[in-house]
């Protein structure tokens, strides 16, 4: 008999077609609309694998319901949404999908960043609302990225990404990680020392206890008034309301923010200012990367249905795994 699987957002037509001689396949392609968590609890009653995304909140009032459920296939890299003590004391197993979405989700860091520095969306706009009336010297004057100081917080995979495409840039590169360590590409600093010093702060990290509001009122006040912040990692690093407050008041320059902490809901703040840039949780997203990060996720699932060892576990708490989350 085939075992059922929830697939929770729409996923391209060819990755479907992978699933579907697997596995009963449960899912919304057609409206792509999510479940609600009454929804998610009730399929997941009758579910025995669920392909997830970083969008379903899998905390215990869902999985606790799931009482054949034996994997989680993340169809990302971060892992924030799901309950993992529920999943170690239920014999859950949950994959991600690391590796495959470094260099797109770098190459957006870049697009974020120049997008603020630059200010385009804000004058794209102008131009759009028929306010340009011709050319002047300061007209949308931004700041230069060539030869300023990029700061990462979190140097994983994605922050090596980015600094690698700093030095065409000619840029001086920080960085800041709980635990020191050596860079080829940049140079270990202390975290108030990165925020006094970078023109331009990049948050990477992953989401944990450790790292919610890493950026709070008393980091934004320790960088420079000309300074942009771009986050890429998650909401809730970040204190939405700090920095609305630090943009509004002009502390600190600019931000370019692709996710924010009650996503899709924003702090009401950002739609007021026009040095913010705003994009919808879309740093992985070109066709073939979250391609990739679909076929990811069916590979696990298929290993996990066919006995095979998985390729891409999540250590869950208790485990000897070694910890495959950070970014
Ligand atoms: C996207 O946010 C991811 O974690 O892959």
């Amino acid at each position: 008999m085939l075992q059922r699987l929830l697939i929770t957002r729409r996923i391209y037509p060819e990755a479907l077609a992978r699933l579907e001689p697997a596995f009963e396949v449960v899912h919304n392609q057609d409206t792509d609309i999510p479940f609600t968590p009454e929804q998610l609890a009730a399929h997941l009653a009758r579910s025995d694998y669920l392909f997830s995304t970083v969008a379903d909140r899998l905390d215990a009032s869902v999985l606790g319901a799931a009482s054949s459920l034996r994997l989680v296939a993340q169809g990302a890299v971060g892992i924030n949404n799901i309950d993992l003590a529920h999943c170690a004391a239920h014999g859950i197993a949950v994959t991600n999908t690391p590796g495959v979405l470094d260099e797109t989700t770098a190459d957006f860091a870049w697009a974020l960043m120049m997008a603020t520095a630059r200010r385009i969306p804000e004058s794209e706009r102008a131009v759009r609302d028929g306010q340009w009336k011709g050319w002047a010297f300061d007209q949308f004057a931004g700041v230069d990225i060539h030869g300023a100081t990029l700061g990462i917080l979190g140097m994983g995979r994605i922050g090596s990404a980015i600094a690698r495409r700093a030095q065409g840039f000619g840029m001086e590169v920080l960085f800041h990680n709980r635990t020191p360590s050596d860079s080829a590409l940049a140079r270990y600093v202390g975290k108030a020392d990165l925020l006094a010093r970078a023109d331009f702060v990049i948050v990477v990290v992953p989401y944990t206890p450790q790292t919610h509001h890493l950026i709070r009122a008393e980091d934004l006040a320790q960088m420079k008034s000309s300074a942009c912040l771009i986050n890429i990692a998650r909401g809730g690093v970040v204190d939405d309301a700090a920095l609305v407050a630090a943009l509004a008041s002009g502390r600190i320059r600019a931000a370019g923010l692709d996710v924010f902490e009650h996503e899709p809901a924003l702090h009401p703040g950002f739609l007021e200012l026009q040095n913010v840039v705003l994009t919808p949780h879309i740093a992985s997203s070109s066709r073939a990367t979250r391609l990739a990060m679909q076929n990811l996720a069916i590979d696990n699932l298929l290993a996990h249905r066919a006995g095979a060892p998985l390729k891409t576990p999540v250590a869950l708490p208790g485990s000897t795994l070694e910890h495959k989350t950070s970014v």
